[in-house]
């Protein structure tokens, strides 16, 4: 190993390792499991970006402690970077004007059928250059980070055409090029049955299938594949149809289910082995306990149910079924337009009874776990990417605490 190459940072106040956490995959997860280490030393390779060793910073090796780049880190409070694992992220206009509907009663739902909804963030999108997607979504990236966040999973889905859709998928691929932050891009042309295919959804899902699947996985502008599954947009046997075809041309999963209703979503997301189903507000009890030993990873959207004012997912059962549970903004302009993961945390704990420890996991591995990332981010350890979010904290429950005011 290049000694050069190496950087030690030392005397951080608290050093949340999250080993425990990783050695249980992210399941049942308690405070011991945070693995925080007080006075920590953390050892990088700044050529390869990887963790080296991590420990007190009294037990550090003898062969580190020559090392002359060093720095002191007092005051710091260190977690892996926060994995911002379900966003819609790519979109122009706004829908201030649902919300007000929905502050007059209507639903998500009722909007939606009298045409407003995900159709006008589409007509929005459609009409909005390629520049200026890339620039507000730029700006979105950088808001994320600001708040701690190092890797983001982005999702089309307001373009709704083979062409829009690529559009969207190009945006990310050259945002990666211009922003620090890891991306992961998904393609979810289920997302509504666009205009042009109004009243015959089996058309659309045949299409996608058949000719836009094959085209977008060739392109390699994506890695995963995504489908809502609500009453008026996608059945579970259309998202079967649309999965299966996804998964042959090499897409990996993730499944909008249960988010207003409980269609079976979940359970088709276990079968076919998805890497998470995501929102779950009304999960059936029999799902949550086909769920609960799965390799899908349930992540909870705590800011759509605050902002569309509907009941929040049952985290507590899924948590305690062992169920793997990430947390996320959803962030999206209709049902959360914020981008404040750890207001995620703050919301975990109060609205859906989760433990600070469930929470901080819930932003870090079990985020990275629902990108299948987890071998890579989401806990500080030796051979994992040197990825960290610095705060200046008491201790690590400031990050629930602060209010997602996180400084
Ligand atoms: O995850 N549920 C589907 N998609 C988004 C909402 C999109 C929108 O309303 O524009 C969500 O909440
Ligand atoms: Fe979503």
């Amino acid at each position: 190993m290049n000694l050069d190459a190496l950087v030690v940072y030392e005397n951080i106040h608290q050093c949340v390792t999250l080993s425990g956490v990783a050695a249980k995959k992210g399941r049942h997860v308690t405070e011991a499991d945070l693995g925080v280490i007080s006075q920590a030393a953390v050892v990088a390779n700044s050529e390869t970006s990887q963790i080296v060793w991590v420990g007190k910073s009294n037990d550090l090796p003898t062969q580190y402690q020559s090392i002359v780049n060093r720095f002191s880190c007092d005051g710091e409070v260190w977690l892996p970077e926060l994995v911002e694992c379900h966003t819609h992220l790519i979109f122009a206009g706004d829908r201030s004007h649902d919300f007000a509907l929905r502050s007059k009663g209507k639903t998500y739902s009722e909007i939606a059928a009298e045409g407003g909804g995900i159709l006008t963030t589409l007509s929005h999108t459609r009409k909005a250059s390629f520049e200026e997607l890339m620039e507000s979504a730029e700006i979105e990236i950088n808001r994320f980070q600001k708040l701690g966040v190092g890797t983001i999973e982005i999702k089309s889905g307001y373009g709704l055409s083979l062409e829009s859709e690529l559009r969207i998928l190009k945006c990310i691929q050259i945002l990666q090029q211009r922003v620090p932050v890891q991306l992961v891009p998904t393609f979810m042309p289920a997302h509504a049955i666009p205009p042009e295919y109004k009243g015959r959804s089996e058309d659309y899902v045949k299409v996608v299938c058949e000719e836009w699947i094959p085209e977008v996985a060739n392109s390699g502008l994506a890695n995963y594949f995504d489908v809502f599954i609500e009453e008026g947009y996608f059945s579970v046997n259309q998202a079967e149809k649309l999965c299966l075809a996804a998964q042959d041309h090499g897409l990996q999963l993730k499944i909008h289910a249960d988010q207003f209703k409980s269609l079976g979503g979940t359970s088709l997301a276990v079968r076919l082995n998805a890497q998470s189903v995501d929102h779950l507000d009304h999960i059936s009890k029999e799902d949550i306990k086909v769920l609960s030993g799965s390799h899908t990873v349930a992540v909870l959207c705590p800011g759509a149910s605050l902002f569309t004012g509907t009941p929040y997912a049952p985290a507590r059962d899924l948590i305690d079924s062992g169920a793997r549970v990430a947390l996320t903004t959803d962030f999206n302009p209709g049902t959360c337009p914020s981008r404040n993961l750890p207001l995620m945390t703050t919301l975990a704990c109060t609205q859906m009874k989760m433990t600070v420890a469930e929470a901080i996991a819930g932003v870090t591995y079990n985020a990275a776990a629902a990108l299948g990332l987890e071998n890579q981010i989401g806990s500080l350890e030796a051979g994992k990417q040197f990825r960290v979010c610095q705060i200046k904290a008491q201790s690590y429950e400031a990050l629930p605490y602060c209010f997602g005011e996180l400084e």
